[in-house]
């Protein structure tokens, strides 16, 4: 299969540009998969977004997304995959509530690169059973996008659903493979996706779970994803979601001492990470007003049960990595 960029291809930067594009690939799609059937696994992500989007303009409910939503994600993240693709476009979407299934794998398991290989392992298990479910799939679309195909940082590949079984291998749908991340930004725009899906940060693809360190348990994974969510509100309101490349909080498998309405408490600290880079290899500390760090530590030592602390990362990469596992 031919992996390289044609010399010939204009960069996408405009409207118009990403609307040929879009046509193009909808006659190539149609070309390559016919009446048949499709199956994505739409995680909300950028990549996996604009492929669900342009699929659905292309051959419509003969698109079916599987949407797992393994209990990692950001707050509010699979009721707007349910709300854009299913309610808005219409998609053929099959949402599938993998929460404890995957909490009960994660239960005890600490080491990072463990927590990682459950995760991938414990995603194929459950996409192959949906897979199965389905009558007719002959094709399986990926968010494959030329940054994967050229392994040009340390940005670890996530698009491809490899480790399906043999009887499970279908023909790739690719339509992004040669675009890169600023293209895929200006097709999502295009196919009328929201800007917050369209312009996000990005996610790892174990997703909170890298951030709720060691062992994962539903508290402290509950204290990630509000303490994230209160991070992300504050940083739009404040005018860093744009600026900033990737923010996130972190809460470790330790707990301090601290006092709260007069008692002493013992509760995590919350870790907060806010970094710009251009690849992924290297990376500096945002230089955050310290009265919104102020007014961050509040909001999170005030709304997030079980937190007492709040810490700034100042650590760029090198030394520390952007994640903290
Ligand atoms: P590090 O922590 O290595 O992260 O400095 C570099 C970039 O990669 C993202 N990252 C991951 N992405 N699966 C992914 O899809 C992973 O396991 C993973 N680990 C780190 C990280 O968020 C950062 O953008």
């Amino acid at each position: 299969m031919n992996n390289v960029r044609p010399e010939s291809m204009e960069r996408i930067a405009t409207e118009a540009l990403a609307n040929a594009f879009i046509e193009e690939q909808i006659a190539a799609v149609r070309a390559q998969v016919g009446d048949k059937k499709v199956l994505l696994a739409l995680s909300g992500g950028v990549d996996s977004s604009v492929v669900a989007a342009l699929l659905i303009k292309a051959i419509g409910k003969n698109l079916v997304c599987v949407h797992v939503n393994h209990g990692l994600l950001r707050k509010g993240e699979p009721e707007q995959v349910v709300e854009v693709f299913r309610n808005q476009m219409d998609a053929n979407l099959v949402y599938v509530d993998a929460v404890d299934r995957f909490l009960d794998k994660l239960a005890g398991v600490a080491e990072p690169e463990q927590k990682r290989k459950v995760i991938g392992a414990e995603f194929i298990r459950v996409f192959e059973e949906e897979a199965r479910k389905q009558q007719g799939i002959e094709f399986l679309a990926q968010g494959t996008i030329y940054p994967d195909i050229l392994e040009s940082g340390p940005v670890k590949a996530h698009h491809n659903v490899g480790g399906l079984p043999e009887d499970l291998k279908f023909e790739l749908v690719e339509p992004l493979k040669f675009l890169f991340k600023d293209e895929v930004r200006v097709v999502g725009k295009a196919l009328g996706l929201p800007d917050n899906m369209v312009y996000r940060q990005p996610f790892p693809g174990p997703g909170l779970g890298v951030r709720c360190l060691g062992a994962i348990t539903r508290d402290r994974l509950e204290a990630v994803r509000e303490s994230d969510a209160i991070l992300r509100e504050e940083f739009a309101k404040n005018g860093l979601e744009g600026k900033v490349w990737q923010y996130f909080t972190v809460v470790p498998d330790f707990k301090s001492v601290g006092v709260k309405e007069g008692k002493r408490s013992f509760a995590w600290p919350v870790i907060v990470r806010a970094v710009n880079t251009k690849d992924a290899m290297t990376a500096t500390v945002e230089d955050v007003p310290f009265a919104l760090l102020q007014h961050i530590t509040d909001r999170i030592t005030r709304e997030v049960a079980g937190v007492n602390r709040v810490l700034y990362d100042l650590t760029p990469k090198p030394t520390g990595t952007i994640e903290w596992e």
